[in-house]
C-alpha cells in the first residue's frame, strides 16, 4: 500500500514545540538579514488546466536567501535564538543529507561562527562543496541519514558544540522547534495572498516529506490559523524513505523497512521527528509515497511548461509535492485518497519548491532527457 488515510483530530497542543511555534517572530527577524525577500507565489494556469483542477499554486522557495533552498528559514533563525541566550556559542554542528546544512554553515558564517556538518554516505560531492562554500567544515561518513544525526548529535556532546538538528528525540525538542519556528515565515509570507484573514483561498496542500519537521509547522500553522477551516494536508515521501508512512501504518513512530535509495535526497530520511510526528498526526488528512521516475517527470513538467508559461527550476525533492500531485490525479489506485481530500476539478492547490538544482549534474541529466 503506497497510501495512508488518516482521520485527523484538529486539535492544537500545549506541549513545547507547540509553545516555540506560537512564540514565533520569525518573518520580523528575516526581514532584517541580508537578501530577504518574500518568495514568488506562482498560480500555474496551464497546469491546472491540464490537470483538471481549479487552480494549482506554487511558492517557490529556489530562490530564498540565494541558498537554492527553503532551509536558511529555518537555521537562521534558530541560530540567532541561540546566540541571544549565549553570544559566547563559537561551534554550530549537524548532521544534513545538504540543504539544512547549507543552511547551518551560512547562518554560522554571518554570525561569524564555525559550523562542523556530517553528511551520509551518499552526499553528492556539489551538496558538500556547497557547504564548505560557506565556511562549514564538512565531514562525510560512512552512514546512512539517521546514522549520521546519531553520531553529530555524540561528537556535539563530547566537544561542547551546539547541535542545530532539524529532528527531534526525546530530550531533545527545543531547537527542532525553534527551527520549525523560522519556517512559519513563507506561510506569513502568503497572508495578503492566499491565507486571507477565516478561511484560506485553497483547499488542498501536497507536502514533501522528510523527517517531518518542515510539513509539521505547515500543519501547525493552517491549525492554529484555521482549525477545521484549514486546507486538506497530503505528505509526499518517496517509496525508498517513507518513515511517517510506515509510522501511521504501526501506530507508532518508526524507522521504515525500506532501503533508502532515492535520488529525493533531501527527503532520505528515516524515522520520523518526534515533535513533528505529534503534529502530523493530529493535522494531516493523508500521506502517500512516490517513486523517483514521478519525482524526474514532476521537475520536467516545471523545466518545461506548456505555451508560455514561466519555467521553474526545481529539484528532486523540490518537486516531490508536485510529483504527489499528479499520481492522485492519473494513477487510478489513488481513487479512494482522492474522496479522502476532496479532490476534484474545483480544487485549488498549493504546492512549494522547496529547493531548486542543488545537484546541478543530476538536474541537467533529468530535465534535458
Ligand atoms: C528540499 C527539501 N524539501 C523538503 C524537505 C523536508 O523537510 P523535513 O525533513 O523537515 O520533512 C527537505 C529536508 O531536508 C528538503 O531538503
Amino acid at each position: 500500500m503506497d497510501f495512508f488515510l488518516n482521520i485527523p483530530n484538529n486539535e492544537i497542543g500545549n506541549t513545547l514545540t507547540e509553545r516555540i511555534l506560537a512564540q514565533s517572530n520569525s518573518i520580523k527577524f528575516h526581514k532584517t538579514l541580508p537578501n530577504y525577500s518574500n518568495s514568488k507565489l506562482f498560480e500555474l494556469e496551464n497546469l491546472s488546466t491540464e490537470l483538471g483542477v481549479d487552480n494549482i499554486y506554487l511558492k517557490d522557495e529556489s530562490t530564498r536567501f540565494n541558498l537554492n533552498a527553503f532551509k536558511g528559514l529555518g537555521a537562521s533563525y534558530a541560530i540567532r535564538k541561540l546566540l541571544i541566550e549565549d553570544p559566547q556559542t563559537s561551534v554550530f554542528c549537524t548532521a544534513t543529507d545538504g540543504n539544512h546544512g547549507k543552511a547551518v554553515a551560512w547562518s554560522a558564517s554571518i554570525n561569524k561562527k564555525k559550523s562542523v556538518v556530517y553528511v551520509p554516505k551518499d552526499t553528492t560531492k556539489e551538496r558538500i562543496d556547497a557547504i564548505a562554500q560557506y565556511g562549514g567544515e564538512v565531514i562525510q561518513l560512512d552512514m546512512n541519514y539517521e546514522e549520521t544525526c546519531n553520531h553529530a548529535a555524540k561528537q556535539s556532546a563530547l566537544n561542547n558544540w551546539m547541535l542545530v538538528q532539524d529532528t527531534s528525540w526525546d530530550g531533545y525538542e527545543k531547537i527542532p522547534a525553534l527551527i520549525m519556528s523560522g519556517y512559519l515565515t513563507h506561510f506569513k509570507e502568503m497572508e495578503d495572498s492566499i491565507n486571507l484573514f477565516q478561511k484560506p483561498k485553497i483547499d488542498i496542500i501536497f507536502l514533501q516529506c522528510g523527517v517531518g519537521s518542515w510539513p509539521a509547522s505547515c500543519i501547525w500553522y493552517y491549525l492554529n490559523r484555521y482549525r477545521t477551516n484549514r486546507p486538506k494536508i497530503v505528505l509526499v515521501e518517496p517509496n525508498e524513505a517513507s518513515g511517517v508512512l510506515s509510522s501511521f501504518m504501526h501506530n507508532q513512530r518508526v524507522s521504515p523497512k525500506v532501503n533508502f535509495e532515492t535520488i529525493m535526497a533531501g527527503l532520505n530520511c528515516g524515522i520520523p521527528s518526534k515533535s513533528a510526528w505529534e503534529i502530523i498526526k493530529k493535522g494531516c488528512d493523508a500521506v502517500m509515497t512516490i517513486a523517483d521516475e514521478d519525482a524526474r517527470n514532476a521537475m520536467r513538467t516545471l523545466y518545461k511548461p506548456k505555451e508560455n508559461s514561466k519555467r521553474i527550476i526545481s529539484g528532486e525533492s523540490g518537486s516531490a509535492g508536485l510529483a504527489g500531485l499528479i499520481k492522485c490525479i492519473k494513477d487510478p489506485g489513488m481513487s479512494k485518497l482522492n474522496e479522502h481530500i476532496e479532490l476534484n476539478s474545483k480544487s485549488r492547490i498549493l504546492l512549494f519548491n522547496t529547493e531548486g538544482d542543488t545537484d546541478k549534474e543530476s538536474f541537467k541529466s533529468i530535465v534535458e532527457l
